[in-house]
């Protein structure tokens, strides 16, 4: 019995093993290594990929965020509204800022709650910058997100990690915000072969500011006019990027709403359920979260002595991580609401195999598996 991964990169090698050597050849040959045609072509590819004018590459989506935040003028100690349910780097990257994260619950898909930010923001003046995030894939309703934008007058960064490829009623993820941030993490839908991440905006001075930010602040080589980073994406995986992975991104994520539909009209446990995404959203399937209603560790064991992978998105909540919960040294935060939706979450959610390499046997596999669960 082979084992079913979570992500399996040993299959996209064989895939894919030629046009990644191509790209390798190419930089080295060219002797450029950092912040040449590589990048500048893979920016042109992925903003025109997204249908947004500029993108900026840099090191990782942690510093997309961070470098989003701070080319939106975020000052120190501004409040920036944001979701306790997603990677801690949402939170990180708003505290490297310098801003103060304000935790709002999600609802039941686990996405940030609207109605709920919508009520903070009538009661708190002070929040003029949010970082939501479209968790597991599944789009936000951008309808709503475009609607509080305008009301509120807010400043938004799109946490567009884990929804290249998303949209919601027809609008793609990363298109209400001022900026879209994203990361090329290997298990990422565009994961590339180490790190990597991006910004994009549709607005020139914001692209000015973050292409500044990425590369120490500076405006000309060795002239620096703010306190940037070193968050450059390299040539190498620039080109890898460009010459073997974006183009595959539409037949993989196809590929991956496949498998969706197949465990979603198959797998009929009674005690598992869908975490099902907002209204509108056709979702790039990041991740296959579901809702166990008993014992988790109980299916996570069982698939495991099958020989399937499953793993938690994610087993505590971004404020109740030691980091926040230690007295006198935890970051500025502020909680707006009891978070019992984000931590039901926590408690319940597994994530299925949902990569584009699996084949229909193997997804048979996963929903013969949970349906013969027996705790
Ligand atoms: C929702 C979300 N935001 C931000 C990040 C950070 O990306 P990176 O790991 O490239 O810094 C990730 C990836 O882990 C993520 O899933």
């Amino acid at each position: 019995m082979t084992a079913i991964l979570l992500n399996d990169f040993k299959l996209q090698w064989n895939e894919l093993n030629e046009q990644i050597l191509t790209a390798v050849s190419r930089v080295g040959e060219s002797g450029y290594l950092i912040l040449g045609e590589e990048v500048r072509n893979f920016e042109e590819c992925l903003a025109e990929f997204w249908g947004i004018k500029y993108s900026i590459g840099c090191a990782n989506g942690l510093d997309a965020i961070e470098i989003a935040l701070r080319s939106l003028q975020l000052k120190p100690g501004d409040k920036v509204l944001t979701t306790p349910l997603s990677a801690f780097a949402t939170t990180l990257a708003i505290l490297r800022a310098g801003g103060t994260p304000v935790f709002c619950d999600t609802d039941r898909s686990g996405l940030v709650d609207l109605h709920q930010v919508e009520e903070i923001l009538e009661t708190d003046s002070q929040i003029k910058f949010f970082v939501p995030v479209h968790l597991f894939g599944h789009a936000l309703d951008l309808r709503e997100l475009q609607r509080l934008k305008e009301v509120y007058q807010l400043k938004i960064v799109e946490d567009c990690a884990q929804s290249i490829g998303s949209s919601s009623f027809g609008r793609a993820t990363g298109t209400v915000g001022q900026v879209a941030a994203t990361s090329f993490y290997p298990t990422k839908n565009l994961g590339c072969y180490g790190d990597g991440g991006a910004l994009l905006t549709n607005d020139v001075e914001i692209k000015r500011i973050a292409r500044s930010l990425r590369d120490y602040g500076q405006t000309e080589k060795y002239h620096h006019s703010l306190l940037g980073l070193n968050s450059r994406l390299d040539e190498v995986q620039a080109a890898i990027l460009r010459n073997a992975l974006l183009p595959k991104l539409g037949a993989w994520t196809q590929r991956r709403r496949e498998i969706a539909e197949m465990y979603r009209n198959q797998i009929s446990h009674p005690e598992i359920s869908f975490v099902e995404a907002p209204q509108g959203s056709d979702s790039c399937w990041h991740l296959f979260p579901i809702r166990v209603l008993s014992i988790r560790n109980s299916l996570r064991e069982w698939l495991a002595s099958k020989k399937i992978s499953a793993a938690i998105h994610y087993p505590v909540i971004i404020p109740d991580q030691p980091v926040f919960t230690a007295v006198g040294t935890s970051p500025k935060n502020e909680i707006k609401t009891i978070l019992t939706n984000a931590r039901d979450l926590a408690q319940q959610e597994l994530s299925l195999p949902i990569h584009p390499f699996l084949n229909d046997g193997e997804v048979v596999r996963v929903i013969e598996a949970c349906n013969s669960w027996r705790r």
